[in-house]
């Protein structure tokens, strides 16, 4: 504080330093930081969303992922809420990203889930509800992931390596667990704007609000510490070819999402998103049903005190 002999006596430069949170917690190794004394513990904010982290972490040998030197970061002319609900709504993945699913089919990679009965995976992509606003998508995988889910796109050289780290997985963890960890795909969006896309990477990707339609989106890679150079190329490679700001699949979200904030800011005509897919079905939420987009707004709406 320059001259601060400009001050009267009482000046307590002490008040105005930095607040101190109110909680600093981690769970497994993320950390979260909150200003609000009357906030649960993190433990208990987490709730049912410790699950799907867990099944991030345990891709680890000794249970440490880490944050992958460099970052991704990109605008977006859209309101924030419109990447939760990118985040998780699985139905536009062959409309929005079908040059990707070509790019895929002509690596040779079959495109649709594997239908096993009798396993630990689900046999149909779900939405799981977690409470306090959080929620997962929760899909059979057929894209690919390092951890441990060989793909032609890898190539041949890679399966050796992979099929280690399989092994690695099953006698840590146990065979259904494994396939549990390998073989599903998630994407968690812990309330209100912190999201997971455990898939055929691992990204951890936050946005804030910069207005009522711009949002500034940060992601970076999450992997295994003890990852060799060559697992580490390709989760960075798969990191860049969906998710990168200039892959096969965030341009075309970009695109999409600004054309809604444009739609909507149209106040005279369609005003309102449409959001209610699975409505009135019985049992189970599929991922490309919108219970889970629901969970978010409902949350959100709870917390602005507004009527329900
Ligand atoms: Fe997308």
């Amino acid at each position: 504080m320059p001259g601060d002999d400009a001050y009267a006596e009482a000046f307590d430069s002490v008040a105005y330093g930095l607040k101190r949170p109110a909680r600093f917690e981690a769970y497994r190794g993320f950390w979260f930081m909150c200003l609000d004394e009357a906030v649960t513990p993190l433990t208990d904010y987490l709730g049912r969303a410790k699950d799907y982290i867990d099944l991030v972490i345990d891709q680890s040998p000794s249970g440490q992922m880490e944050i992958i030197a460099g970052v991704q970061e990109y605008d977006v002319a859209a309101n924030w809420k419109l990447m939760v609900e990118n985040s998780v709504d699985d139905y536009h993945l062959p409309s929005t990203h079908s040059t990707w699913l070509n790019f895929m089919a002509n690596s040779g990679v079959k495109i649709e889930p594997p239908k096993e009965e009798g396993l630990v995976l689900p046999t149909r992509g779900k939405a799981v509800e977690l409470g306090n606003g959080h929620f997962t998508t929760d899909n059979v995988n057929f894209r690919g992931r390092p951890v441990a889910k060989w793909i032609p796109l890898y190539g041949d050289a890679a399966k050796p390596e992979m099929d280690e780290i399989r092994r690695e997985l099953v006698t840590r963890l146990g065979e259904e667990r494994a396939r549990r960890v390998a073989d599903t795909n998630r994407n968690l969006v812990i309330f209100p704007n912190l999201v997971i896309n455990d898939g055929s990477s691992v990204t951890v990707r936050t946005f804030y609000p910069e207005g009522a339609g711009k949002m500034h989106v940060t992601a970076w890679a999450l992997g295994p510490v003890e990852e060799s150079e060559s697992a580490r190329a390709r989760r960075l490679d798969a990191f860049l070819t969906f998710y990168g700001p200039g892959g096969f699949a965030t341009p075309d979200d970009v695109e999409a999402l600004e054309l809604v904030q444009q739609g909507l800011a149209n106040w005279s005509e369609d005003r309102w998103s449409e959001m209610s897919r699975g409505m009135g079905k019985e049992g189970e939420q599929l991922n490309s049903d919108e219970h889970h987009l629901r969970i978010f707004w409902r949350r959100w709406n709870e917390l602005m005190g507004a009527r329900t």
